[in-house]
């Protein structure tokens, strides 16, 4: 099944062509260096910016996959959730190019997305069900039990602020720039994780299910004040100090959770941009042979941040279980939708 999808959905415009779980392009034209002075992402640039690029991207995917949009199967595109206005243009776009070339056009959520970046070829993995899902990236920290495709129960959720954003306030704090958790993850590299002491959220109270960084990020503004002036080494140790405590606490809460399911579970699927560094990685993978649970990243990096390849193959799970809309005019922006919110 041959898939045309787009996600616009917050900074990156991006288009991909997709065959069943395998990907043939996958373009993304990151807009975050025009964000950056803003320190975050600012909405009426975002939409501007994803109109002047959206056809470009669009082409380039087409192209890279070597076929013609007249041979594509589908239509595929992101409805939520992420900023409405920069939603609005991926999915006007992806209305106007089902019309005109006949195509039916699929719904996705943008979280059932990242969840499934990780079944993107080469991965091949027998799956069995139910088993764990999460995302970790700049809008979102969820922990969901996947009863099968398609279908999801969130188990721990953030209260406040996302993982990613969480360690881009922290590099902010240090001066690295935005969006800031590849690099603090760089930086964090050559830091002592012995020089300070900041608090892990909830400690002891994991029974809440909960993921929780606001408490954190102050704890992290407060000490980054007492050590100024900052230098190199007193940067790499900040971050190091940060990383680590943020990402014990996803451990944490993860373990609790798994610790009280009376399931057997086999598998833990894991997406969004956080997802992409490695000393999160490596933590996944041991407290995955903790409980003999085999832990699914994207095969590549270009995965794990906002993409549309992962739409593509979202949409293609989604088509294989008849949950499509038929009437196009239908499909609109869920700015806030949930990663249970079923697109039909
Ligand atoms: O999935 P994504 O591209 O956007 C959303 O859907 O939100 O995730 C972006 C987030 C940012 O917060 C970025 O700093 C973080 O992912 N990120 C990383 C790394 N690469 C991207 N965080 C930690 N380590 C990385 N290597």
């Amino acid at each position: 099944m041959r898939i045309l999808a787009i996600d616009t959905s917050c900074d990156e415009t991006a288009a991909a062509v997709t065959e069943d779980t395998k990907l043939l392009s996958n373009i993304i034209w990151s807009q975050a260096s025009l964000h950056a002075k803003f320190g975050g992402v600012m909405p009426s640039l975002a939409q501007r910016m994803h109109e002047e690029r959206i056809d470009w991207v669009i082409n380039k995917a087409i192209q890279s996959s070597k076929f013609k949009v007249q041979s594509m199967d589908l239509v595929a595109v992101t409805i939520g959730p992420g900023l409405a206005i920069a939603l609005g243009v991926g999915i006007a776009k992806a209305k106007e190019l089902a019309k005109k070339y006949h195509k039916s056009l699929i719904a996705v959520n943008h979280l059932e997305g990242h969840l499934l970046s990780c079944l993107a070829q080469p991965n091949t993995e027998n799956l069995k069900f139910p088993a764990l899902g999460l995302v970790v990236s700049g809008g979102n920290t969820v922990l969901v039990k996947i009863n099968k495709i398609g279908s999801y129960e969130t188990l721990a959720q953030t209260v406040d602020d996302a993982l990613g954003e969480a360690l881009d306030k922290a590099a902010r704090m240090l001066g690295l720039g935005y969006p800031g958790g590849a690099i603090l993850e760089e930086i964090a590299r050559d830091g002592d994780p012995e020089t300070y002491k900041l608090p892990i959220p909830i400690a002891g109270q994991e029974q809440r299910k909960i993921f929780t960084y606001s408490g954190l990020k102050s704890a992290m503004y407060r000490l980054v004040e007492s050590e100024k002036p900052l230098t190199k080494e007193k940067i790499q140790n900040l971050a190091v100090c940060f990383q680590n405590v943020a990402f014990e606490h996803l451990i944490r809460v993860i373990r609790f959770v798994i610790n009280n399911q009376s399931l057997t579970i086999n598998h833990l699927f894991v997406g969004g941009g956080v997802s992409a560094n490695n000393e999160l990685r490596k933590r996944l993978r041991k407290l995955g042979k903790e409980f003999g649970i085999k832990i699914l990243f994207p095969y590549t990096k270009k995965l794990c941040g906002d993409n549309a390849a992962m739409i593509g193959v979202a949409a293609y799970f989604k088509t294989l279980s008849q949950q499509c809309e038929k009437n196009i005019d239908k499909i609109d922006r869920v700015p806030r939708a949930k990663i249970d919110t079923n697109f039909v």
